[in-house]
């Protein structure tokens, strides 16, 4: 009993360690990090400070306190194994005309070189008590800015407020090649999106560099080879419909029409952007789109949809989402299944 017991015991920390071990990017399934828990980065952003890689996103675990909202960060060498590095902030309703039915999404952190501190931006909404007429009413429609010493936090938060004076929901964050910060927030009055630069300290968005009249959200960003390439997904709630693209030589525009990322009947191969990765390695750059495949009844086990895309000459595109591996020394990638390039 006591040995059969101790097998036990061994081969469970054995398939814990293995499980752990990630060899991949699986576009849709589950995906581990190191305490092999799914992990809770929706509608995330990714900051890279040295080699390291940081993973904010809305944590959806069940069993959190219900009177708080949280975003989670983890960190990774590699982009396919992530640690769980604890909440960055553990937020309580940030301001008292919020009906309980507030939401924090989208969140975004930025390092500041000048002044050293990492700046949070995030989504803050819900309904406004004695005004809102539905209980899951966005009517507040503001970014929340919090500040930390360290990438894992724990952030203070500082204010909400409306950048430009505009009412904002979804938002996206975009750092240009020169370090220049960008905050893209979707605004319904206006019907379309802004992408507005920050503040010297980040703390505050300084003016509206291009304005895109788009109904469009989920407003992500890539700078390559030349031209900027601006996504954005309709404006259909948590289901998905088909993203699409439109291209500028300056971040000031103009900017092109829009054209389909992807075969449009796939909508999005059932997912919305969230925000691009420029990998750029010593023998290649790839692009990584991340998509949030929204699980709107179980927010928890909503899944990541990450895409090497076809990139150039104007031209955006996902090709069908398959288990893929990167080298981010190299900026190469390859499908699993296949033998690498040159072999
Ligand atoms: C779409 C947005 O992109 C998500 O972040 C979230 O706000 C949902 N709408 C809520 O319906």
């Amino acid at each position: 009993m006591k040995r059969q017991l101790l097998t036990l015991f061994f081969l469970t920390i054995l398939s814990t360690a293995f499980a752990q071990k990630q060899n991949a990017i699986k576009p849709g399934e589950v995906w581990p990090d190191n305490n092999g828990d799914h992990i809770q980065a929706h509608g995330g952003g990714i900051v890279k400070i040295g080699k390291v890689y940081y993973w904010y996103g809305e944590e959806r675990r069940p069993g959190l306190d219900t009177g708080y909202r949280y975003v989670s960060c983890y960190s990774s060498n590699d982009l396919m194994n992530w640690k769980f590095r604890g909440y960055a902030i553990k937020l309580k309703r940030p301001d008292s005309i919020l009906t309980n039915n507030w939401v924090l999404e989208r969140p975004k952190v930025y390092y500041n070189n000048a002044t050293k501190k990492y700046v949070m931006y995030m989504h803050i909404d819900g309904g406004i008590k004695g005004i809102s007429k539905s209980k899951w009413a966005y009517d507040y429609a503001r970014v929340g800015v919090a500040i930390s010493d360290k990438a894992t936090g724990p952030f203070k938060y500082l204010k909400a407020f409306r950048p430009l004076d505009k009412e904002s929901r979804d938002i996206g964050q975009f750092i240009d090649d020169d370090g220049t910060a960008y905050l893209i927030f979707e605004c319904r009055p206006t019907d379309g999106f802004y992408i507005a630069k920050l503040s010297a300290d980040y703390l505050t968005v300084d003016k509206e560099v291009s304005f895109i009249h788009a109904p469009l959200e989920g407003g992500a960003i890539v700078h390559y080879k030349g031209l900027y390439y601006v996504v954005g997904s309709a404006l259909s709630g948590w289901s998905p419909n088909p993203n699409k693209v439109a291209t500028s030589a300056s971040i000031y525009g103009p900017w092109s029409s829009f054209e389909n990322i992807a075969p449009p009947e796939t909508k999005t191969y059932s997912s919305q952007s969230t925000m691009f990765i420029k990998v750029a390695g010593s023998k290649d750059t790839t692009v990584i789109f991340m998509g949030d495949r929204w699980k709107p009844s179980q927010l928890s086990d909503s899944r990541y949809i990450w895409i090497p895309v076809q990139i150039g000459d104007g031209k955006l595109w996902l090709p069908e989402p398959k288990a893929w591996t990167i080298d981010v020394k190299t900026g190469k990638w390859n499908y699993v299944n296949d033998k690498p390039e040159g072999k």
